[in-house]
């Protein structure tokens, strides 16, 4: 894989390049522009105001976000994809036609091409209507990369060599285990546990445990700041305070939470993770399962920053384990490095389903 090179174009193609690599995330959606690289990124959450029965949008991404969780009676911020997939196709379509406005200079003469990256547990259905998506919201044509393919291109590794790789990016719907090797996917699995699943796991634990009903923004947040993967060695760790509702009174309560406290609450998500892992090693031709015992696995994906992450799966699956760089946007690079090296990608690139 070329490493330097990355935009191989003229400045002239380079400004209105009408090719472009969506990261339709659960969670954040990433554009990549052919010769730019990635130049929006941003939480795929939409804004509607409902006024007389009918929508109209308010604002989209991080503005959009913002007011997750705090809206009025008339407004509504929506999350378009869940599970990695399209859950309210009106609203990803208005997301998507938002987003590929924002970056696309020509705006609308040309209409871009754009590949976009799908969980490879996807069924032709959902395919369908991610590239419906796509097209509807204005493209040309829109070509499918499988998001694995993409997360071990966009962290470097060598899948084109006949070795075996293992990926596991943990995204917000979905954590997706793939065995990689010569270009193409040799084992695949898409698990419904990711960062929204974590979130849900500290509302359910501080609504049993502390009687105490929080958001999933207000869940996210103490994830990401004090969460941990591992109870820490002194049993208790770092603590933060945390606002919400006395489900016995009704009252507004504040309480500290501690780091043991979120990691009991993951346990059961990072768990289910793991077991992704291992069913993969099983299932992986002996050649290419040596190879990844030796070589260990690459995390990529938001959930890879989660504290202690790569340890706790070391511990549970006996692999070596390591962050990508940029692992937040490995896949958004990789589905990049494809549109930029097609002919290379061409067999894993499919415009036709
Ligand atoms: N420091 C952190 N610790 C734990 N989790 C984190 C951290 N930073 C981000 N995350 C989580 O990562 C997730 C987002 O990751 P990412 O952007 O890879 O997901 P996505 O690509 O939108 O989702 P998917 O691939 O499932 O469609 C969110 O659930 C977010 O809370
Ligand atoms: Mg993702």
């Amino acid at each position: 894989m070329p490493k330097e090179g990355r935009h191989p174009m003229s400045l002239f193609s380079r400004l209105f390049s009408s090719e472009m690599a969506i990261d339709l995330g659960t969670a954040n959606t990433l554009v990549y522009v052919k010769g730019r690289g990635i130049i929006l990124n941003e939480p795929s959450v939409v804004a509607y105001h409902v006024r007389h029965g009918r929508r109209q949008v308010l604002a989209v991404g991080t503005e959009a976000k913002l007011m997750q969780g705090r809206t009025p009676e008339n407004i509504e911020a929506i999350r378009p994809m869940r599970d990695g997939v399209i859950a309210d196709f009106d609203v990803a379509e208005e997301m998507i036609k938002f987003f590929i406005r924002k970056v696309h200079m020509r705006s609308m003469l040309t209409r871009p091409k754009v590949i976009v990256c799908v969980p490879c547990g996807a069924t032709p259905v959902e395919k369908r209507a991610i590239r419906q998506s796509v097209l509807s919201a204005g493209a040309r044509r829109a070509g499918l990369i499988a998001e694995p393919i993409a997360a071990a291109l966009g962290a470097d590794m060598p899948i084109i060599e006949p070795t075996g790789n293992m990926v596991v990016d943990i995204g917000g719907g979905t954590s997706e285990v793939a065995v990689l090797s010569m270009g193409d996917i040799v084992y695949a699995q898409s698990v419904r546990f990711g960062g929204d699943q974590m979130d849900q796991a500290i509302v359910n634990y501080l609504r049993r445990q502390q009687n105490l009903l929080v958001g999933e923004v207000t869940a996210e947040r103490l994830k990401t700041s004090i969460g941990t993967a591992r109870i820490p060695d002194d049993g208790r760790g770092s603590a933060q305070r945390v606002r919400g509702r006395d489900m016995l009174h009704g009252v507004p309560k504040e309480i500290e939470v501690n780091q043991t406290q979120v990691a009991e609450a993951l346990a059961e998500t990072i768990q289910h993770i793991c077991e992704a892992v291992m069913a993969a090693l099983e299932a992986t031709p002996p050649d290419l399962a040596a190879d990844i015992v030796e070589r260990g696995v690459m995390l990529t994906g938001g959930g890879a920053l989660l504290a202690d992450m790569d340890m706790a799966i070391r511990e549970q699956t006996g692999l070596a384990v390591t962050i990508a760089n940029d692992c937040l946007n490995s896949v958004a690079l990789g589905t990049g490095l494809a549109l930029e090296y097609e002919k290379q990608f061409r067999h894993v690139i499919d415009y036709e389903s």
